[in-house]
């Protein structure tokens, strides 16, 4: 039987600032061994950096930590390592050119009489993968593997170190619904099995529901409730989240009449991975189609497509009434006045070392300074009318937007993309990485910026997304559209029935 002194850590009224931002106050926080518990809490609240804290990547202003009841300092991430405690952050830190195997030994390299025994390595991280049932080859490159595997890997990396504690940022922020799932059986079972300590951030419901013991909610830097997975409910834990009842706001979805859309897609095909097969549809002004699919299922080329980000596929577009050839180039598509936020915000969307200000107005700035003179007047105007339509938390839009939390983050970015008035705006997982409330904000924002004469289309793998945002949505699966839905047809279950090729869905929960 343990006791509460068996804990594997223990932070006491831990806080930190940023100037004159309280990013955490007052925290006090237990894990227990085999505990797996959830972090929650609006964009901004404090939960990176809890966990970079107990990662040790910074340093807290005030508060102890104490590790099997010895008080430590776990600043910096080696001291954290040292104390069983792994960090896997949303941003992966791997090195893209070693292999698996070198990835998973990083720092520890077996060494025999002076050389490195690559068969001990590899050996060593068969066995740990054999361990959990994954099924990855040493020898590959990292940079070869998908998101979800190169999650696994760093994983195991945790693992071979014997990590009591393994601590993740968003996990699941860019996996499918079967690598999540994927993910928390390993996780699971190391819980179980191992009485290893899990903390994980999440925007995801449904999974923390499914996929932890301990559900704590984290506000204003403060953690303002802990509850038991299995006594809580979903509206309570929104309730602490924001502080009060959530607003319920259904947007309403309209019908469009088929003369002059501003965009048509017509035959695309591409012999790429995923494939493309005779890929038709129309986007009409002032509407907004979604493009619903699993992470794969050649959606993501499309948009990429739209943009001028992918070379090979073969077909025709018919922008505001003419028929021209797909672009060739990112130029192409922007001279044409077609606008894209793509999914990695950090590798193309958003110069994180610049200010709120100039992220904002960066895709513009030819269009303030026409007269070869920057009119930063303007850009302030522009940029703080943008960033205000979606709530953006920071100090003042001169911030540098590497300072912002990652939700913040995102609303900058989509505030630059709104502030080109394109004709057409392509979104890819556009709420990624953003909270319950802001997603929804970000919804109603895009169909009013829709009702003002953008086309939007946004491709996303969120079912609940899709539902909520589409006028029109498009099911793909394996490269080809399957089916459309509009209206009071739009449903979850149609959705889920359409992409799945008619099987149900399997919603088993596998803890
Ligand atoms: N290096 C920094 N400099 C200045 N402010 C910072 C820095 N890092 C974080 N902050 C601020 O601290 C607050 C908490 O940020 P944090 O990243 O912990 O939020 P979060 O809960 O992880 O949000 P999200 O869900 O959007 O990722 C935010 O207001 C953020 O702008
Ligand atoms: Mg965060």
């Amino acid at each position: 039987m343990s006791s509460k002194l068996d804990y594997l850590f223990e932070v006491r009224s831990v806080s930190k600032s940023y100037g004159s931002t309280q990013a955490l106050s007052d925290v006090t926080f237990t894990l227990m061994p085999g505990e797996t518990v959830a972090v929650i809490g609006q964009n901004g609240a404090g939960k990176s950096t809890f966990a970079k804290i107990i990662a040790g990547s910074i340093q807290p202003d005030e508060g102890e930590i104490y590790v099997k009841s010895c008080r430590v300092t776990l600043f910096p991430p080696k001291n954290a390592l040292r104390y069983g405690i792994a960090f896997i952050p949303q941003e992966l830190a791997y090195v893209p050119k070693l292999t698996v195997a070198e990835n998973v030994m990083l720092g520890r390299i077996p060494n025999r009489k002076g050389f490195i025994s690559y068969k001990e390595m590899i050996k060593r991280t068969k066995h740990e993968a054999k361990r959990f049932g994954l099924n990855i080859d040493p020898l590959r490159k990292m940079s070869s593997l998908k998101l979800a595997d190169k999650q696994i890997v760093e994983i195991l990396k945790a693992l071979s170190r014997r990590a009591s504690v393994i601590l993740l940022d968003e996990p699941t922020a860019s996996l499918s619904d079967n690598e999540s799932k994927n993910l928390f059986r390993i996780i699971g079972k190391l819980a179980r099995e191992e009485k290893v300590g899990i903390v994980y951030i999440s925007h995801r419901m449904d999974e923390v529901f499914n996929f932890s013991d301990r559900i704590d909610v984290f506000r204003n830097g403060r953690l303002v409730a802990s509850e038991q997975t299995a006594t809580s409910d979903h509206e309570k834990l929104i309730a602490h989240m924001l502080g009060k009842q959530r607003e319920q706001i259904t947007l309403e979805k309209f019908e469009y009449p088929s003369a002059n859309p501003a965009l048509s897609v017509l035959n695309w095909s591409s012999r790429g991975l995923p494939s493309l097969s005779n890929v038709t549809f129309n986007v009409k002004e002032k509407e907004v189609v979604s493009i619903f699919g699993v992470r794969g299922c050649g959606a993501e080329i499309v948009a990429e497509g739209l943009v001028g980000l992918q070379k090979e596929i073969e077909g025709e577009i018919i922008l505001e009434g003419k028929k021209r050839r797909i672009f060739r180039n990112p130029l192409e598509a922007k001279k044409a006045n077609v606008a894209y936020v793509p999914a990695d915000r950090k590798k193309q969307g958003l110069v994180l070392k610049l200010s709120i200000r100039k992220n904002a107005t960066l895709p513009i700035l030819r269009l303030l300074s026409n007269l070869g003179l920057m009119n930063s007047l303007e850009e302030r105007k522009t940029a703080e009318k943008y960033t205000s339509r979606f709530n953006t938390k920071c100090q003042s839009i001169e911030q540098n937007v590497s300072e912002l939390s990652g939700g913040n983050q995102q609303k900058v970015l989509l505030a630059g993309r709104l502030a080109m008035n394109p004709k057409v705006l392509v979104l890819q997982e556009p709420s990624r990485g953003v909270d319950i409330g802001a997603r929804l904000e970000i919804h109603k924002q895009l169909k009013e910026f829709a009702s003002e004469g953008t086309a939007i289309l946004v491709v996303t793998s969120d079912v609940e997304e899709a539902v909520n945002i589409s006028d029109r949505l498009l099911v793909m699966r394996d490269g080809a559209l399957v089916g459309e839905l509009k209206g009071e047809k739009i449903s979850q279950d149609e959705v889920l029935r359409l992409a799945s090729g008619n099987f149900q869905k399997n919603g088993g929960v596998i803890k």
